[in-house]
């Protein structure tokens, strides 16, 4: 009955693109979503931690329905996944090895709240070491002697939407120099994703008006915590210019609609 509902409200509304913005670890009513997309061709913007958008048997399923997709797990626009991926990429462009990279995060929202269960918290913080590693895999850059953490810490009700980030990271440099880096971030949780989210939607649409199908590899990169191709920042971003502008790269070709 539920799903006939939400399929009418839908279809009377038109929509072409819908963002998935539920609870942290919304398993089961994420996939009810996603089946809803795939029956009525609706593009999905997958903000939370479920894997939609970089489960390849999900994905296939979205482009035999022929849609653009974009997931999963929105990053903020200045929060502690892009400065960690930043800290990362620039400690290895300058030649260090990382000992250690150290994300914790305190808050007092709702989301906050959801991961002080942890079967919700295991996507998350998979999630956000994701962000972290990728950085190594895209360089072929064993993790085997790195220390990488990086998740929620602790709900703080005081907080409200004020997010705070810490990191620490303990590098080698030349000829085994110690360094080490602490810093730490202060943000309103909400809206820092929300102008990315609006980032994803164009993309997205761009896409379906391109005819391009499955999950938008440059976009998910730049937007999203756990894309489908991990990539180094400045290649995401010239992904999302060029699909700004209508231009089709060596990866969306691929992504045409056959
Ligand atoms: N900076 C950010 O805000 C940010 C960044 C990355 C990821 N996320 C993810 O976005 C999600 C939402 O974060 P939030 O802080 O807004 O959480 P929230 O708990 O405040 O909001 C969740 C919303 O989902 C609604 N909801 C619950 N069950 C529903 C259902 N079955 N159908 C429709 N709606 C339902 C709730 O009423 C609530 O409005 C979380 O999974 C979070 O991890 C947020």
């Amino acid at each position: 009955m539920y799903k006939r509902q939400v399929i009418g409200h839908l279809r009377d509304h038109k929509v072409e693109v819908l963002i998935n913005y539920l609870p942290v670890g919304s398993q089961l009513a994420t996939e009810f979503y996603a089946e809803i997309c795939i029956e009525l061709g609706i593009s999905l913007v997958n903000c939370i931690p479920v894997f939609i958008a970089s489960d390849p048997a999900w994905e296939q399923r979205f482009i035999d329905a022929g849609i653009p997709i974009i997931g999963d797990d929105m990053r903020s626009q200045f929060g502690a996944s892009i400065v960690s991926q930043m800290l990362q990429e620039l400690a290895f462009e300058r030649g260090h090895h990382v000992k250690a990279h150290i994300q914790r995060n305190v808050g007092g929202n709702t989301d906050f709240l959801n991961m002080e269960d942890k079967n919700r918290l295991k996507s998350k913080k998979i999630s956000k070491e994701n962000v972290i590693r990728a950085q190594n895999d895209i360089r072929g850059i064993s993790t085997e002697d790195s220390f990488l953490h990086a998740g929620p810490s602790e709900y703080i009700s005081f907080y409200g939407d004020n997010k705070v980030a810490n990191f620490r990271l303990e590098l080698e440099g030349f000829m085994g120099a110690p360094v080490i880096f602490d810093a730490q971030l202060s943000v309103q949780d909400s809206p820092n994703s929300a102008g990315v989210v609006i980032d994803a939607i164009r993309y997205v649409y761009v896409a379906r008006e391109l005819g391009l199908v499955g999950a938008l590899r440059g976009p998910s990169a730049s937007t999203q915590k756990t894309p489908p191709q991990q990539m180094m920042f400045s290649d995401a971003i010239m992904e999302c210019h060029a699909l700004a502008n209508r231009e089709l790269t060596e990866s969306t070709k691929k992504q045409l609609k056959k």
